[in-house]
């Protein structure tokens, strides 16, 4: 029995869901803990394209166990029409491996009402969410004042909590001077949701625990990235919850001593989606992997912003997490270029940095120091063990490991499990 936590050490959009999905092989339960339907997991499998959003990518293996924690915000509309997709695809999704916890609470059509008209009045400010109602929906979980799962298996309760809600909200969206939420659809949809989901929903601590005594191994699949966690991440363009390897435990009921492993994925290059600073940002590194079909969000579709390798994120990254491995993905990005650079420190004002500071203002003046390194301009998506990669491939991620202070076990040349390699 061995637990893992794979977290992302950048701003998400890491490749986690096909680190998790190679990883899955070897474990019997895969774990959703934090975040909502703003994630988006990517995964190819059989020549097939699967995209998650809150279901945990072990859902592709017939016989994994997938657990969506208390940590996490459920929107059951989002939640069924995934299901739908995915068994359109041919994925098996059942009561039996799929559990979702009594606690995790509900993100409601209110709260995507009130993500967008919040972002609307954030003006030049705005934070650039994935529009999904996370905030809201967090929001409202510390205030004490969410719906949770469990309310689904309790239809009266669960209407008549649900339209003093939509009335408490509505007030904020007339302020705001946009459409509110009609109640009578919302409680429709929902009470209709509610009869799919209800099979599902469980104490998922106690399954969880229950496993672990019965000697199964958990993986908990993390959602968006380190610069993302509402406490450790560029605040505030970041998301509503601890996405850092803590959040695994707060959002599962597993504790800290039940952990192994925590594995910190990142891209040998880096990006971003939304506002914010991102001091290695480089529009040539983005053109180029737009156009080689690249980097386009899962869940919006949105062009993701790109830039060098930031190791100054990583390293910190590697810190928070406690990560000791690191998995690296998109290797194969770099592909085409003579050099390459990596963001070895910062320089903010007239200090070098090697940690990033606390608020965007700083970030967002800090320059970047970078070293150069040639690149192996060779085509590596093809190479199926590590011992094949070009040196100058090597030599890069022997750099990458010693900057951040973790060794690289796992390395992604391209979208497909098989492009998986381990590093030996
Ligand atoms: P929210 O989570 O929708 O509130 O968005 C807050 C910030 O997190 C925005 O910058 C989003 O673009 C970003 N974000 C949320 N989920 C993801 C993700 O899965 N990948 C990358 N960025 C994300």
């Amino acid at each position: 029995m061995s637990n893992t936590i794979v977290v992302g050490a950048q701003w998400g959009d890491e490749g986690k869901g096909k680190i998790v999905d190679y990883l899955t092989e070897g474990t019997d339960v895969v774990v959703r803990a934090a975040g909502g339907n703003n994630a988006g997991h990517t995964v190819i499998s059989g020549g097939n394209k699967y995209v998650l959003h809150l279901i945990p990518s072990g859902i592709l293996w017939p016989d994994k166990l997938c657990v969506i924690g208390n940590g996490v915000v459920m929107d059951p509309l989002g939640l069924i029409e995934e299901i739908n997709k995915l068994r359109g695809q041919g994925v098996k999704i059942e009561q039996a491996n799929l559990l979702i916890s009594e606690t995790a609470h509900l993100v409601m059509p209110y709260h995507r009402a009130l993500d967008v008209a919040r972002e609307a009045r954030r003006g030049d400010k705005k934070i650039g969410t994935t529009g999904r109602g996370i905030g809201p929906a967090y929001a409202d979980k510390v205030e004490r004042c969410g719906l949770r799962a469990i309310l689904l298996t309790q239809p009266e309760v669960l209407e008549s909590e649900l339209r003093d809600r939509v009335a408490f909200h509505n007030e904020t969206l007339a302020a705001a001077g946009v459409d509110l939420v009609d109640a009578d659809t919302t409680v429709a949809s929902i009470l209709e949701a509610a009869k799919i989901l209800a099979p599902h929903i469980t104490n998922t601590t106690v399954a969880l625990h229950e496993a672990m005594k019965a000697g199964k191994s958990l993986l908990f699949e993390g959602a968006q990235g380190t610069y993302l966690d509402i406490d450790h991440g560029t605040y505030p363009f970041v998301t509503s919850s601890n996405t850092t390897s803590g959040g695994a435990c707060t959002g599962s009921g597993v504790p800290p001593r039940k952990i192994d492993r925590v594995v910190a994925v990142g891209k040998a290059y880096t990006t971003r989606v939304g506002s914010g600073p991102f001091v290695t940002e480089n529009e040539n590194i983005g053109d180029m992997l737009h156009n080689m079909g690249r980097e386009f969000g899962a869940t919006t579709g949105r062009a993701r912003r790109c830039g060098w390798l930031d190791m100054v994120l990583v390293r910190y990254a590697v810190m928070v997490n406690g990560a000791d491995e690191l998995a690296i993905t998109n290797l194969d990005g770099l592909d085409g270029l003579e050099t390459i650079k990596i963001c070895t420190a910062y320089k903010l004002r007239d200090k070098v940095i090697h940690y990033p500071p606390a608020t965007c203002e700083d970030l967002a003046i800090c320059e970047p120091i970078y070293e150069e390194h040639k690149g192996w301009v060779t085509d590596i998506s093809g190479v199926t063990r590590y011992e094949d990669l070009p040196a100058l491939a090597k030599a890069y991620l022997d750099r990458l490991a010693e900057l951040a202070g973790a060794r690289v076990s796992l390395l992604g040349v391209g979208p497909a499990r098989e492009q998986t390699l381990v590093v030996g």
